[in-house]
């Protein structure tokens, strides 16, 4: 598994107003947007392309064009959908797949309740977008149901990451194409499950609670 950790003074302002309880929800949202473009960039490096040939006023040149079948992106819901624009800023061209996932605050576990995918997913570049990757239960979840709609390549963009929720995603997907793009990596799970100091609960502090 390769892991990116972002290292840009932006990144970490951004995040530092996300972080702060006292960000009202428009701006978390609008934050979480922007954070997610500049993280896509990184996460995007290795997007599969092709040859072609374009005419500039000025003559003749190579370039690049997306290769098909391009690129999905796949939001984990509810908290991943206030990561749909900013990614889909950068690649508007994407495809766009959804899982609906939910943590059970008591086991931890995730249950999956929605999902919306293409068939096959073997030609396919996965990217999944969950800000929270806390015991990496969901993160996990999610990139073993791609896997076994045929994916063999997935790249996953959180805001924060957990230590032991990396390493344990880590553990799992040993020998597989997985790639994880990170805001930041926190110190450490609570007694709870929530990522320290992290910024509390990613899908409240966009939507408010359910
Ligand atoms: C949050 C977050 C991740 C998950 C991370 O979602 O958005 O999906 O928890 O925790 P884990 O790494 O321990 O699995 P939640 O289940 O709260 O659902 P929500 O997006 O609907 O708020
Ligand atoms: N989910 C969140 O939204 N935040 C955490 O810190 C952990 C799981």
């Amino acid at each position: 598994m390769r892991v990116h950790v972002a290292d840009h003074p932006l990144v970490t302002h951004k995040l530092t107003v996300l972080r702060d309880r006292t960000t009202p929800s428009p701006t978390f949202r609008a934050l979480a947007e922007e954070l997610v473009t500049l993280l896509a960039y990184e996460a995007t490096r290795t997007v599969r392309t092709t040859t072609v040939q374009v005419e500039t006023p000025v003559e003749s040149t190579e370039g690049l064009a997306l290769a098909t079948p391009l690129p999905l992106v796949v939001p984990i819901l509810r908290a991943g959908l206030g990561m749909l624009e900013g990614m889909v800023k950068l690649v508007p061209t994407a495809e766009v797949g959804f899982l609906g996932m939910v943590r059970n605050e008591e086991t931890l576990e995730p249950t999956v309740y929605a999902e919306r995918l293409p068939a096959d997913l073997a030609e396919r570049q996965c990217f999944v977008l969950d800000p929270m990757l806390a015991t990496g239960g969901s993160l996990l979840a999610a990139i073993e149901y791609l896997f076994d709609r045929g994916a063999r390549d997935v790249t996953a963009i959180c805001l924060i990451a957990a230590p032991e929720g990396l390493a344990a995603v880590e553990r799992a997907t040993e020998g597989r194409d997985v790639t994880i793009v990170l805001g930041a990596l926190d110190e450490r799970l609570d007694e709870k499950g929530y990522i320290v100091p992290g910024l509390g609960d990613a899908g409240d502090r966009l939507y408010g609670t359910v």
